[in-house]
């Protein structure tokens, strides 16, 4: 399917494609699909659509909320990470074949069985990331991991969700995330590569725009706090002031919203890195809903992601807020680092 040809022309609309026509086309190449998939994942899009009006909103209800913490209804004004934390509980949590949510915002992974359901899709997100730059209005997102729910026989706490859902990352079977900024885009992969859309505000879809997307190789750019570098590991600052000599030639460029430094570096190439640091030993982010779907996406387009000692998706996690070190990005990028960190030094030029 693509977006400029295949579908024909819909009402003067060429080839127009929205994702839930991309979803049901994916599904049907697998003979087994019964649907439950894609109605899991029009929940996302319903939720995170919301989400989009309320982040453009975000200054309005700041307003609102200043004049004595309650908004025009008498209600009191949420946090914006709430309210989307919320908004994707319900979508998502409404669906039959989801089995259990985890969210950033949860301490504990919410089980739905218990209301009479066995659903088989666990269903992990960071609701809003880069929430703290909401207030400057600089763009946000959502992120979201997909995993089956295992055989039980697999696990010594039989249907225990809390354990079920502490799968490496290479088990995934969807992962996506929502970018909020000029326009809202939604990037996914359900392991047949990675594909985005733009949210069309005048039709209220997310359209397809590229298909098979791949990320370049090589890219001098970086992307890292680099205020902690001064606990970040030696190999780390080797690389750092590698990258500064004239030789090497890089530029860098920091967000400091993991969606938004991640979309470019998808787009365009580069490198995203956050090493472990003396506040954050294990590194910041969290690894079943921040590092692996991001790292499942940046593999089917070709990239890669390292923790320091091995690939991010092989990691069993033992906690379901567990961060880690991450290094994500071209091949050749993370190639470089893995080179530092291993004690190889600077690439041959
Ligand atoms: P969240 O808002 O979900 O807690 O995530 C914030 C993360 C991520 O978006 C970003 O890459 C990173 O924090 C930035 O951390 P520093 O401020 O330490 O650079
Ligand atoms: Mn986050
Ligand atoms: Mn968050």
């Amino acid at each position: 399917m693509s977006a400029t040809g295949g579908a024909g022309s819909f009402h003067g609309l060429p080839g127009l494609i929205t994702i839930q026509q991309h979803i049901i086309a994916n599904q049907r190449r697998h003979s087994e699909a019964t649907g439950e998939f894609s109605f899991l994942l029009s929940g996302i899009t319903i939720a995170t659509k919301v989400l989009a009006s309320k982040v453009r909103k975000a200054g309005l209800v700041d307003i609102f909320g200043a004049t004595g913490e309650q908004n025009v209804q008498g209600e009191t004004v949420q946090k914006l990470d709430r309210i989307a934390n919320d908004l994707l509980m319900h979508c998502i949590g409404y669906r039959r074949s989801v089995g259990a949510l985890a969210s950033e915002e949860n301490e504990t992974v919410v089980d739905l069985t218990e209301t009479g359901r066995a659903g088989k899709y666990l269903v992990l997100f960071d609701p809003l990331d880069g929430s703290s730059n909401i207030d400057v209005n600089i763009p946000t997102g959502t992120i979201f991991s997909i995993l089956v729910r295992p055989d039980r026989s697999e696990w010594s706490e039989a249907g225990d969700v809390q354990a079920e859902i502490l799968q490496a990352g290479v088990r995934q079977v969807g992962a996506g995330y929502v970018l909020y900024s000029g326009a809202t885009t939604l990037v996914y992969t359900t392991g047949n590569g990675v594909h985005q859309f733009v949210l069309d505000p005048e039709i209220g879809a997310f359209v397809l725009v590229k298909e098979r997307i791949t990320v370049p190789a090589r890219k001098k750019v970086y992307s890292v706090n680099e205020a902690n570098s001064g606990s970040f590991p030696a190999e780390v600052r080797r690389y750092l002031d590698w990258t500064k000599t004239e030789a090497a030639g890089y530029s860098s460029r920091y967000v400091g919203s993991f969606v938004a430094d991640f979309h470019r570096i998808l787009m365009q190439g580069g490198i995203f890195l956050y090493p472990p640091t003396a506040k954050a030993p294990s590194g910041k982010l969290r690894l079943m809903y921040e590092a692996n779907p991001m790292s499942l996406l940046i593999e089917q387009a070709g990239g890669s992601a390292i923790d320091g000692n091995g690939r991010i998706l092989e990691k069993t996690p033992k906690k379901l807020h567990e961060r880690t070190p991450l290094y994500i990005g071209s091949k050749d990028e993370v190639a470089v680092v893995e080179g530092f960190l291993r004690g190889k030094g600077a690439p041959a030029a």
